[in-house]
């Protein structure tokens, strides 16, 4: 028996990077708002481009059925930003004029984004546009302001974790020091707990800028003690303290001139400064595809049907959250343009060095 809703149809895209647990929560939103409120569902395809240029669908029942534990999104996804300036004013506006088009044209009473800080912070802004919007947060970094947890943090804390482990073995059969990055541009959640989970040697993270000397001397007192083998994790956003001194454009500058990666540039500073073999590992884009974990499938799910209520009763903008142990919302204004960082003095930092593990600095 269908109750009555305000919303009777709406749009959803995922936008930005993809992860583990994107089905699941696409899952969880249209079968509560279809089965308990008959909502007709308008897919779009590839984030906010699929809105420009009118790339929908009619969602069906057999749509969004079989999809809990498939990694990826079935909408497809871009980093297309309908706001960003890319140096033509009016390029701008066409994106956004045509987007209110669209919603206009397929007669949506709501558009649900699902989608890291990007694409709330696009969500919101296009709410003031006049849009109704409800975000729902996901991203294996763990960054976005106002909730505690996002679904695919967990799923690729997971596979962190395993390769961590793996490496520990091959860097003890060769007495090396292995250092992995993993991903986290912004905010060094994801190499921080899997650095702890994993028994990681030293941890990096864009937080706390490091300093190649500490680290050093930290990986010789090892080799002193008779560990002939170390694992550094570091976040892809980690920096030295020199880096972090710079502004944005010089630091991009000495990134191109020293090559992308941290844990490239980590590795032969270490080398450079220890004698110790050193090998680097990047894990990229394995850390986001798969099936998602199975606490990442409930977090989705909750989070996916939470936002189904919401449209029922017409509480648009609003995104919603994992609050503490319980699922809420917060206004959709909350997550724009911040990015939610690790405190200097979580608890999490004090349990890695608890352990003996360097964080990079003194
Ligand atoms: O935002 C999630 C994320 O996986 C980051 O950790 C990573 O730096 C970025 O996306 C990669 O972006 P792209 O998929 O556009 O290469």
């Amino acid at each position: 028996m269908a109750v009555a809703s305000v919303t009777k149809r709406f749009g959803i895209l995922t936008a930005g990077g993809d992860c583990p647990g994107l089905n699941a929560a696409i899952r969880g939103v249209c079968r509560a708002a279809h089965d308990r409120y008959s909502m007709e569902i308008v897919g779009i395809a590839n984030g906010f481009r699929g809105l420009i240029d009118e790339d929908v669908r009619i969602l069906k029942p057999a749509d969004f059925s079989g999809i809990l534990t498939r990694g990826g999104t079935i909408l497809g996804s871009s980093r297309e930003k309908p706001f960003a300036p890319n140096g033509k004013d009016d390029d701008i506006t066409d994106k956004v004029s045509a987007i209110k088009e669209t919603y206009a044209k397929l007669e949506l009473d709501c558009l649900v984004v699902l989608g890291g800080n990007g694409t709330n912070t696009t969500g919101y802004k296009l709410s003031r546009e006049g849009l109704n919007v409800i975000g729902l947060p996901k991203t294996i970094d763990n960054d976005i302001f106002g909730t505690d947890k996002t679904f695919g943090f967990d799923s690729a804390l997971t596979i962190g974790t395993e390769a961590i482990d793996r490496l520990h073995s091959t860097a003890q059969s060769h007495s090396r020091i292995i250092v992995i990055e993993l991903m986290g541009h912004k905010a060094g959640w994801l190499a921080l707990y899997a650095g702890v989970a994993g028994g990681g040697d030293v941890i990096l993270i864009p937080e706390i800028p490091y300093d190649i000397r500490v680290i050093s001397r930290h990986l010789e007192k090892r080799s002193k003690s008779g560990k002939m083998f170390s694992i550094v994790v570091a976040a892809e956003g980690a920096m030295s303290v020199k880096e972090s001194e710079m502004d944005k454009k010089d630091r991009k500058k000495f990134r191109a001139e020293n090559g992308p990666s941290v844990a490239y540039r980590v590795a032969q500073k270490i080398q450079e400064e220890t004698g110790m073999e050193t090998r680097a590992t990047v894990l990229g884009y394995v850390q986001r595809g798969g099936i998602p974990s199975s606490t990442d499938r409930v977090l989705a799910t909750s989070l996916g049907t939470a936002a189904a209520e919401l449209l029922a009763k017409g509480k648009y903008g609003r995104m919603v959250a994992l609050l503490g142990d319980t699922i809420g919302s917060v206004d959709l204004s909350v997550p724009e343009g911040k990015v939610k960082n690790v405190p200097t003095d979580h608890y999490m930092i004090d349990t890695a060095k608890a352990v003996g593990t360097c964080m990079g600095a003194e």
